[in-house]
């Protein structure tokens, strides 16, 4: 099959962060609160993935390599799980598994709500990552994706309630995600494949 081990390749690689904060959790390495540093970890991880899933068109644009989506989908999936991690430690370890002071939370602190909001976004998007779902809602399936702008907006609405007090790592972020954007401007996506070829050599 075309691409199978590039898409193991990813496969094996995304959830290797995971693997090495919950190791350094486990010996200790993590400071006097591992639980908190792991949902930030886990939250970055998601946006992290969130962003390189969006990097996935451009990149075939301007390489002309199928390649970058071939992996799109699954990378998509890993932002996914990421996100459900976050909230998974979020959970256990800031709430003790209360449920009832995380809708005390989602009521009272915005980022919270906003969060929730991004997480429901991310469900739609992987629950209709399927062929099943593509063939079913046709033209439809596209127009529910372009969620994903949204929910990366979201996301960094949700960062930026956290990080109020160091903003430069956030601007980082929006940065990158405002370029995404204008890559997929359509009068600056058709002079991609141009711009590629004007760089190669010879
Ligand atoms: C129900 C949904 C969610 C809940 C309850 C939640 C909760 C939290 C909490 C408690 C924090 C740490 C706050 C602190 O350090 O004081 C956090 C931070 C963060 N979350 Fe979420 N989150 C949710 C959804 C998401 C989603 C969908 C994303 C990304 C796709 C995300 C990305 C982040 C990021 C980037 C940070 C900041 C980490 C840092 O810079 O240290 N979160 N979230």
């Amino acid at each position: 099959m075309r691409f199978a081990l590039w898409r193991l390749f990813v496969f094996l690689v995304a959830p290797v962060a995971v693997g090495l904060w919950i190791y350094q959790a486990w010996i200790f390495a993590l400071g006097p609160d591992p639980g908190k540093v792991l949902v930030d970890r886990l939250g970055l991880g998601a946006l992290w993935l969130l962003l390189i899933t969006l990097a996935m068109t451009p990149l075939q644009k301007l390489t002309g390599w199928s390649g970058w989506i071939a992996v799109r989908r699954q990378l998509g999936l890993w932002c996914f799980t990421y996100a459900v991690l976050h909230i998974s430690a979020y959970a256990v370890f800031l709430l003790g598994l209360d449920m009832q002071q995380f809708l005390i939370d989602l009521g009272k602190r915005p980022y919270i709500f906003v969060g929730a909001l991004g997480f429901l976004g991310l469900s739609a998007l992987a629950v209709t990552s399927n062929h099943f779902s593509i063939r079913r809602l046709g033209k439809r399936w596209k127009q529910l994706h372009r969620l994903i702008y949204a929910i990366l907006a979201i996301a960094l609405l949700h960062m930026l309630w956290v990080v109020r007090a160091d903003m430069a790592e956030w601007y980082g972020y929006a940065l990158v995600a405002l370029g995404l954007m204008l890559l997929r401007v359509p009068q600056v996506e058709r002079k991609l494949p141009r711009l590629f070829r004007s760089v190669q050599p010879g």
